[in-house]
């Protein structure tokens, strides 16, 4: 109930296909770092779902390998929820690209299971606006091969 009674901001975390394998370990470091799961969901988004996803960056050279891997195999979706969850989240992620993250911040999310610049193991939300777009994303809508129904009651 303590960690229900803080101010509690709400993150989009998810964990890309490259890291899916490693769901355990990642839901520990959640865990560890106390957030609380909100809704999650796991999905495989299909090409246009990734670009709809990260439609910010359409025309980028990395655009189609980022949609490509986004799409090449299941996703977890989930709202991650704490006091100031949206930096402390990508605190815990660490810098995008997986060299930079093993130099800077060894024992980041991105330092321990991701590959390169684009597999870089998860993802989270930048700002306010864009966690709840991101939200709404993946639980206000079916998405790609996702199943359609969605639990409500931890939309906290
Ligand atoms: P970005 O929003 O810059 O990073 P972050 O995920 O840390 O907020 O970029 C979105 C994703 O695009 C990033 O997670 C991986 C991919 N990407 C590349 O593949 N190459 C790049 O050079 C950059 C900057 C990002």
């Amino acid at each position: 109930a303590d960690r229900l009674s803080a101010k509690q901001e709400k993150t989009l975390a998810m964990i890309k296909p490259d890291a899916l394998q490693s769901f355990g370990s990642i839901l520990a470091a959640v865990e560890a770092a106390g957030f609380t799961v909100g809704r999650l969901r796991m999905c495989h988004l299909t090409l246009a779902d990734a670009e709809g996803f990260y439609a910010v960056h359409a025309g980028r050279p990395f655009f189609g390998p980022l949609t490509a891997f986004m799409s090449s195999g299941r996703i977890v979706a989930m709202e991650l929820l704490a006091p100031g969850a949206i930096r402390k989240w990508r605190q815990l992620l660490g810098p995008t690209n997986t060299a930079t993250a093993r130099q800077e911040a060894p024992n980041s999310l991105r330092a321990r299971f991701g590959s390169d610049n684009t597999r870089n193991a998860c993802h989270g939300s930048d700002a306010t606006e864009t966690a709840a777009q991101e939200a709404a994303f993946f639980f206000k809508q079916p998405v790609g091969r996702c199943c359609t129904t969605t639990n409500t009651s931890l939309a906290l």
